[in-house]
């Protein structure tokens, strides 16, 4: 087989090999959006919990349209970013203490965070879904 072939089998059996991992995270995270999130939240809709449209770089407390920010959210002077995030679903309680979103958000575990926080990034990009 010659140099090209090789290289060429190569990037065939990494994409193949990868695909499906791929896949799977993605569907990890979106499960893992539904049952801890998404009783109170969804991207385009406010519900119980406001809506999370455009959360990056974003004040916290400021969807206009959203009436039930806790004082304490409002004033806290975060703005949204993939560590402020990870630190509120943490525990919600010790980032804002007073915030109204209870332990019901709150995720232990590292990874189960990060691809939470991923799957809000993927979902904002098509923010027209009320999840
Ligand atoms: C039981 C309902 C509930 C659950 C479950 C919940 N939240 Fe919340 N969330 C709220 C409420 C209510 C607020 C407003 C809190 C306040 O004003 O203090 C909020 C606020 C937020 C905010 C701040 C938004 C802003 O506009 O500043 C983010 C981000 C957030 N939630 C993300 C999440 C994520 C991610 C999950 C899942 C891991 C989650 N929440 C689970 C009820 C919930």
């Amino acid at each position: 087989m010659n140099a090209i072939a090789l290289q060429a089998l190569t990037i065939l059996v990494l994409m193949v090999g990868f695909q499906p991992a791929r896949a799977t995270d993605v569907s990890r995270a979106e499960n893992l959006f539904r049952a801890k999130c998404a009783a109170c939240h969804s991207i385009a809709c406010n519900r119980n919990g406001p809506k999370l449209e455009g959360v990056f770089g974003r004040r916290a407390g400021s969807v206009a349209d959203y009436k039930n920010y806790t004082e304490e959210l409002k004033n806290s002077g975060i703005v949204w970013s993939d560590d402020t995030l990870d630190a509120f679903i943490r525990d919600p309680g010790k980032l804002v203490p007073g915030t109204s979103m209870t332990a019901a958000g709150q995720i232990e575990g590292a990874k189960d965070r990060r691809d939470i926080v991923r799957h809000i990034r993927r979902q904002d990009k098509r923010s027209d879904l009320c999840l």
